[in-house]
């Protein structure tokens, strides 16, 4: 049988994606890099930031660490006790709740959004949801005006093609480039765009996230300015293309398992069940760093301190200690504890954003769609980003 990665042609780095597995569950390359690839071995580190620090660059590039102080920086780089604090601050704000009163509003966007494709010959499921639909949830969810989404998706447009040309291995080396700190979202105009924006949610509350962000606080501790800023940016990093990856690679899976396409088609509620699975068996993040603060040992392997070590998640997912039949596409796996989401206290704290996206997405798409397949003479295309696999194109055939 044709193995579905080589159908889609998936980019050969994603080793798991053939079924294979490596010989260790955790190697260090010659340049000095672990590589963790098994499950419980990724749960360690996740579950132990004193060894493992998510403040890589100050660890690895001896940049001056910020303390604890909350102005500036991103949750995702703090470590405790900044990150405990921070994070406690910031989910005053984010709530599950404030998700999940954003059902509707997610339904209508999606419809929106493929009204405004309908009359063309099928769909690009890319370019017509899965990408523009997570920009605009995240933009109206912070408040930003209708009559400003297009600017807002240009500058996101900046951030991924930008994105597409550092590794996390160069990122540290090439600092003064503009294309690392676009990546990491610093597009000078979205930054003075969000700074206005909270600035006038001071004066002027409204209902919507940058105004909880404004208000939110921990012991008559707020966020600063630039803190404010900092974190819209990274919702918009951490959320657009994981969320754009999950949608795309949901309708892979699907398209390649018609029994479960079916099955879903007959019962919208199995939704949960298939986002779960699909970011298991096509994981959208295929990885997560950390630096070691101290010499260390992982499975047997001696981690020296000052040390980059990569967590790769795809292939934790696919860990057949962990999970029976791991290649196996299975949306009844119950439990599925899949770490496309993270473990331990940086957890995404979008998921129950991305899930609904995925669910609501799905959803809609299968109820518009009854014969929405794949197209046999296009093949997908992969986004070119080493930590990302989902497609950047999708043609998909609705009649
Ligand atoms: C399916 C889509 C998504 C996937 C696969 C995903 C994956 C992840 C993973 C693996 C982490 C942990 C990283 C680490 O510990 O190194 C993380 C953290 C984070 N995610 Fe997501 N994410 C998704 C969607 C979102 C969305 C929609 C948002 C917000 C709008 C978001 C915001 C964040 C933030 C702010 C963090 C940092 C949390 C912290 O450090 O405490 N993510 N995400």
């Amino acid at each position: 049988m044709t193995q579905l990665a080589d159908r889609w042609g998936v980019n050969p780095a994603y080793f798991w994606m053939w079924d294979k597995w490596p010989e260790r569950p955790v190697e260090i390359d010659d340049n000095g890099v672990v590589h963790v690839y098994g499950h419980a071995e990724c749960v360690q580190v996740y579950g132990d930031p004193k060894t493992y620090s998510s403040n890589v660059e100050a660890l690895l590039l001896g940049e001056a660490d910020e303390g604890e102080s909350l102005s500036d920086g991103a949750l995702s780089a703090a470590d405790p006790p900044k990150h405990t604090k921070m994070r406690k601050i910031v989910s005053r704000a984010f709530t599950p709740k404030m998700v999940a009163d954003l059902e509707p509003q997610i339904t209508k966007i999606t419809h929106e959004l493929l009204d405004a494709a309908e009359g063309k010959d099928g769909l690009e499921l890319v370019e017509d949801l899965a990408y523009p639909m997570p920009v605009i949830v995240i933009a109206d969810m912070l408040g930003v005006p209708h009559s400003d989404r297009n600017l807002f998706k240009r500058w996101v447009d900046q951030i991924v093609t930008a994105a597409g040309e550092v590794t996390v291995e160069t990122a540290g080396l090439q600092r003064d480039d503009a294309d690392v700190a676009a990546a990491m979202g610093q597009v000078p105009e979205l930054m003075d765009y969000l700074r206005q924006h909270v600035v006038e949610r001071r004066r002027k509350p409204q209902d919507d996230l940058l105004t909880k962000l404004v208000e939110a606080e921990i012991e008559g501790e707020h966020l600063s300015e630039s803190a404010i800023v900092n974190f819209a940016r990274e919702l918009l990093v951490a959320g657009h293309l994981t969320t754009s990856a999950t949608i795309g690679n949901m309708l892979l899976c699907l398209d390649a398992h018609p029994q479960q396409m079916a099955r879903l088609r007959a019962d919208p509620g199995l939704a949960p069940g298939v986002v779960e699975e699909t970011l298991r068996f096509l994981s959208p993040l295929a990885g997560s760093v950390r630096a070691t603060v101290a010499d260390t040992e992982l499975a047997g392997v001696k981690v020296p301190a000052r040390s980059l070590v990569r967590l790769w998640l795809g292939a934790a997912n696919r860990d057949e200690r962990q999970f029976a039949q791991p290649h196996v596409f299975d949306p009844d796996r119950d439990p599925n504890p899949q770490l496309g989401f993270g473990r331990g206290i940086h957890f995404c704290i979008g998921a129950p954003l991305a899930r609904l996206e995925g669910r609501v997405g799905v959803n809609v798409l299968l109820e518009r769609f009854p014969k929405l397949r794949t197209d046999p003479a296009s093949r997908p295309e992969f986004m070119d980003l080493e930590d990302v696999l989902g497609v950047s194109k999708l043609p998909m055939l609705t009649t």
